[in-house]
């Protein structure tokens, strides 16, 4: 995909929530060896150490990786950002990052306008090639837009077939934001034992999981499955051999249910 700053970035990432450093390391390496290219950690996952110690045992170049990490709330604030930043590319050990994002607007004290100014300015120094966010609602984005002039690249949304944020998603269209989607096997739940996935699955000779990736991926959104398990780390990349039809787009569109897992934005601080 091309973001609205004319960066591209690879649609399938991975994700690492919920690993250790050790657990990081192995699995991100697993994950560049199957074909992976972009990595979505943040401060508060506690792996950043590992991340970069995967990233280098995979023996690619920098250049051709795409490594994200996200600005942590307590960290949130002009200077506290760009202290958090520091430390998060030290212990990434990289030079620079492909992807900043701030990872929750905490819209009590707003702090995330100011957050957001540290991110430009991060931009402007070249030290992240792309700037975005992550839970931003309609007026979050709204806010950060009127008062910098500058459209985050990429909003990283909570987004599955039982939980597909329309409204949000059309309004990312309409301003030139890409939609990523976490958690978007709905965490490995009932989602992927339901009936209607499972007769598509069954027919195309895929998995549940490849049925749902696919979906994010033709959709156009960027899309970071997490596992920690050799054999569904293949698998969650193995999406690109097939295509769903019109019909079955529409029939996991339906699946619809307004099935939030994570903490709602507006209330989370
Ligand atoms: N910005 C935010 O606030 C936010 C919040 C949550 C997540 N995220 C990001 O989004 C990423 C993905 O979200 P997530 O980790 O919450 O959930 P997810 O990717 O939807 O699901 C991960 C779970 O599904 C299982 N799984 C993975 N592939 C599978 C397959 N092919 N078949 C069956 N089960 C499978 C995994 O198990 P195993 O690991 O045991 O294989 C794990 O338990 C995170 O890692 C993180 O990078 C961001």
């Amino acid at each position: 995909l091309t973001l609205n700053d004319g960066h591209r970035v690879p649609q399938l990432g991975f994700g690492v929530w919920q690993m250790d450093d050790a657990t990081a390391t192995q699995a991100v390496s697993q994950a560049i060896e199957a074909g992976y290219r972009a990595i979505d950690t943040a401060a508060i996952y506690g792996n950043e150490a590992g991340v970069g110690e995967g990233l280098r045992a995979s023996g690619v170049a920098r250049d051709e990786l795409f490594v994200a990490t996200k600005l942590w709330n307590a960290d949130q604030g002009y200077d506290s950002t760009l202290r958090a930043f520091e430390t998060s590319l030290k212990r990434l050990n990289l030079s620079y990052l492909d992807l900043y994002l701030i990872h929750w607007p905490l819209p009590r004290g707003e702090r995330y306008v100011e957050s957001f100014r540290a991110l430009i300015r991060l931009q402007d120094e070249g030290l992240v090639r792309s700037i975005g966010v992550s839970n931003f609602q309609v007026h979050h984005l709204d806010r950060v837009i009127a008062e910098f002039g500058v459209v985050p690249a990429v909003n990283q949304i909570e987004l599955h077939p039982d939980f597909s944020q329309r409204d949000l998603v059309d309004v990312h269209e309409g301003l030139g934001i890409v939609t990523e989607a976490w958690s978007p096997l709905a965490q490995g739940g009932a989602l992927l034992t339901e009936p209607a996935l499972e007769a598509i699955a069954t027919r195309l000779g895929r998995t549940v999981a490849q049925v749902v990736l696919r979906w994010h991926i033709q959709q156009g959104f960027m899309v970071i499955p997490k596992s920690a398990t050799t054999s569904r780390i293949r698998e969650n990349f193995d999406v690109f051999g097939f295509v769903l039809s019109e019909e079955d787009m529409r029939h996991i569109g339906a699946l619809e249910k307004g099935n939030r897992i994570g903490p709602h934005p507006a209330d989370f601080e």
